[in-house]
């Protein structure tokens, strides 16, 4: 930050450095700065795209955040895991402030630079595609869009064939003596996970336990990551009505009416059910 105006040459910040400024070197904000190519004369276009670039940005960061979490559960190191459950809540938040500039366009004023995204839609997005992943909604069909793209595709591919974060978290419960039926531990890790009546049980179990204990802290964690992207879901749906109303996306889905269907899904269903029993 600027010392301000006043502060003798001896305290102010250096400025004379022999190649780019090291804040360059680390950040690259020039690079970040000149990625931003809007396809309309639309003003409004800008926010659209940048808000787009920086939810890719969280995206990145949720990753890498559930990819460390589910690497220290494997290790057994449960406040590693928690630590970066932890920060990608706050991250989360950050995430779902970012819909606030484009939450309340008008059909018209998105209608003005639509057409310049052509099937272009966030559907496609990689990054959202492997939180999806990490949470257990697998699919391979998810990476036909990307045969074009052989890093992205590499990445994704390898994140469908590895156990998900809440695999991790089940694989934990039952090395800490949660019964967690064998189909559950041995699934194959590309198919997505589908909630199981035993999985909900251990965890209403989990539950009526030591209420300061580790595996209900991990619980409550996850729960908290699951209503954040629950809300991301809605906040996004809301968002896309008032934009576009029914029409179709752009993307070639159904539009609201799929996005309603993938909103109304809990996500770690079996830790919802489990409130009720206990
Ligand atoms: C108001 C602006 C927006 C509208 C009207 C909109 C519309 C849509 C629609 C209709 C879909 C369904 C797929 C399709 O046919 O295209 C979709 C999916 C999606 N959009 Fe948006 N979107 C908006 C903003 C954003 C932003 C800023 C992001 C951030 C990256 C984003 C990310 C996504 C993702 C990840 C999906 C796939 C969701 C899933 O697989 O469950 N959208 N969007």
């Amino acid at each position: 930050m600027s010392a301000g105006g006043a502060a003798p040459d001896s305290e102010a910040p250096h400025l004379d450095f022999a190649g780019t400024t090291p804040y360059e070197d680390y950040v690259q904000a020039d690079v970040l700065t000149h990625l931003q190519h809007p396809r309309s004369d639309e003003p409004g276009e800008m926010v659209f795209l940048v808000t787009t670039q920086v939810m890719e940005l969280w995206f990145t960061v949720i990753v890498h955040e559930w990819e460390t979490a589910a690497a220290a559960l494997r290790r057994g190191e449960l406040p590693v895991a928690m630590a970066a459950l932890k920060r990608s809540a706050w991250e989360l938040e950050s995430l779902n402030a970012s819909w606030k500039p484009i939450a309340h366009l008008t059909p018209a004023q998105f209608n003005a630079y639509r057409s310049a995204l052509g099937e272009g839609s966030g559907f496609q997005s990689a990054m959202y595609r492997r939180m999806e992943f990490l949470l257990g909604d697998k699919s391979a069909s998810m990476l036909v869009p990307h045969r074009g793209a052989p890093r992205v595709h590499a990445e994704l591919e390898k994140a469908l064939a590895e156990p998900s974060l809440y695999d991790e978290v089940l694989r934990l419960l039952a090395r800490r003596g949660y019964a967690i039926p064998a189909e559950v531990l041995e699934r194959e890790p590309t198919a997505r996970y589908e909630a199981h009546p035993d999985v909900e049980e251990a965890w209403a179990r989990v539950y009526a336990g030591d209420q300061d204990g580790e595996l209900v802290r991990l619980g409550e964690a996850l729960t908290e990551v699951g209503e954040l992207v629950w809300r991301w879901r809605n906040d996004h749906l809301v968002a896309t009505r008032r934009a576009m109303g029914s029409k179709v996306g752009t993307g070639g889905s159904a539009g609201v009416a799929w996005l309603e269907k993938r909103a109304r899904k809990n996500v770690f269903p079996e830790l919802w059910g489990a409130r009720s029993r206990v």
